[in-house]
């Protein structure tokens, strides 16, 4: 096993994807291309989903953020795992209706939703807004009253919590475009609000702290933070709503040197947390949501690229060339973020030639990984970069129109296409 039980290095000493040779999968499937483990992912719902019924309780339960990975495919497999799910645009929101997803149990999440978004998300029936602020809050109550309905939904609050992580990917601090602050009295204020008015109901309280988080602590704090704000609405305001939603965040191990974590023993911690300020408070324990989105996809994917050239350049570095590079997978470019590498072809030789994994964009920048080492390749060999299932395929973009790679998903019946590759053809088909 390689870092996750889906990779692993087989008889022909390459490497394995969910037991398929990715040099197989590679010449059927064309490179590059995103490889995910089906079965992984819905072990990992199940998992969530026992670990939220026994340590919870209720109507408890996770909820898949989508935008780690989003597809139709996808959303069938989270339907048949009864998994909720956090959309945050339009484009998600259509994916779900596709793929047949009940709607109610859909959360519609963003910082800035237009009034198209509001409208097509109230017309499509999505069950719960997390609404973020204000001019959000009349929209909805205005679309609602044109629909004729009662829209339910949470608040976007934020407890100020600092989760140690890399500061372009923290969300739940004061200092942020999402949500309201506890601190400066905001929160308190949109609650009254969202209470006053005639077309919305106001279900809960829902907060994120931020992403790539091994420890439960930034979590407990979040949701001692958050019971407290529950009871005092309740004092301020008789507030009496059930929902408290802790974001997602749980970290996963793109390398060795990420600690190995138990999703089940941080809820647990959760939980303890959670119905300790119940008690405390005197409030009822909430029903209580979690948004995992990296932890659940993250460590099913792969990404097969193949090798265009390897170029030695003494005192300083190799680079080898790959066909993809930040067009799918932009997570290096940004935020530095760590991945391991593999010569899928010869995956049983040593890992001795330390590389720079360079993409094919016109871009200095565009790199997969650097100081990382492999078994020395050559021009046609297959490389996989390990742990990409989340955040590489949904962030992928046309940049220097490069055509997007397909996603094949590995099921019980083995590989098949989830998400065809783009075009030449899908590339100019918007030009006018
Ligand atoms: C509101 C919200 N929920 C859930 C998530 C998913 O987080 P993760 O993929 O780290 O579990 C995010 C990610 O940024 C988020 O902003």
């Amino acid at each position: 096993m390689i870092l996750h039980d889906s990779f692993e290095i087989n008889e022909n000493g390459r490497l394995s994807i969910a037991g398929h040779d990715a040099v197989d999968l590679a010449a059927k499937f064309g490179t590059p291309a995103f490889i995910i483990d089906e079965e992984k992912i819905r072990s990992v719902c199940r998992k969530y989903r026992e670990a939220f019924s026994e340590l919870f309780g209720g109507e408890s339960r996770p909820v898949y953020a989508g935008k780690a990975l989003c597809f139709t495919d996808l959303y069938r497999v989270m339907r048949e795992e009864k998994m909720a799910a956090d959309c945050v645009s339009s484009g998600e929101l259509a994916t779900a209706l596709k793929a047949g997803f009940p709607m109610r149990d859909v959360f519609f999440h963003g910082n800035n939703k237009t009034d198209d978004d509001i409208r097509y998300a109230i017309s499509s029936g999505v069950g719960y807004f997390v609404a973020d602020g204000e001019e959000e809050l009349i929209a909805i109550d205005r679309e609602a009253k044109n629909a004729g309905i009662t829209q339910k939904i949470l608040l976007r609050i934020t407890p100020g919590i600092d989760p140690h992580t890399h500061k372009k990917i923290i969300t739940g601090n004061v200092d942020s475009k999402f949500g309201s602050a506890i601190s400066t009295g905001r929160a308190s204020e949109i609650t009254a609000l969202a209470m006053s008015l005639g077309n919305i109901e106001l279900s809960g309280f829902h907060c994120h702290v931020g992403s790539q988080i091994f420890e439960p602590d930034p979590f407990c704090d979040a949701a001692a933070i958050m019971m407290k704000f529950i009871a005092e609405m309740k004092k301020e305001h008789g507030y009496a709503g059930t929902i408290l939603n802790l974001g997602g965040g749980f970290g996963v191990r793109y390398t060795e040197d990420d600690p190995i974590i138990s999703y089940r023993d941080n809820i647990k911690a959760i939980a303890s947390t959670v119905n300790e300020a119940a008690k405390r408070f005197l409030i009822d324990p909430p029903t209580v949501l979690m948004e995992p989105g990296r932890s659940i996809v993250a460590a099913a994917g792969a990404t097969l690229y193949t090798v265009g050239s390897v170029k030695e350049i003494p005192g300083f570095r190799n680079y080898v060339s790959i066909d993809g590079g930040m067009t799918d997978n932009p997570r290096y470019t940004l935020y530095g973020s760590k991945y391991t590498v593999i010569n899928a072809s010869r995956a049983s030789l040593p890992a001795d030639f330390e590389i720079t994994l360079a993409g094919r964009c016109c871009e200095s920048g565009d790199l997969i990984a650097e100081g990382v080492r492999i078994a020395k390749p050559e021009r046609g060999d297959v490389i996989a970069v390990l742990v990409t299932g989340a955040y590489n395929y949904s962030m992928a973009s046309n940049y220097n129109r490069v055509p997007r790679p397909p996603v094949i998903m590995i099921g019980k019946n083995g590989p098949r296409v989830a998400v065809r590759r783009e075009t030449r053809e899908d590339i100019t088909a918007l030009d006018e």
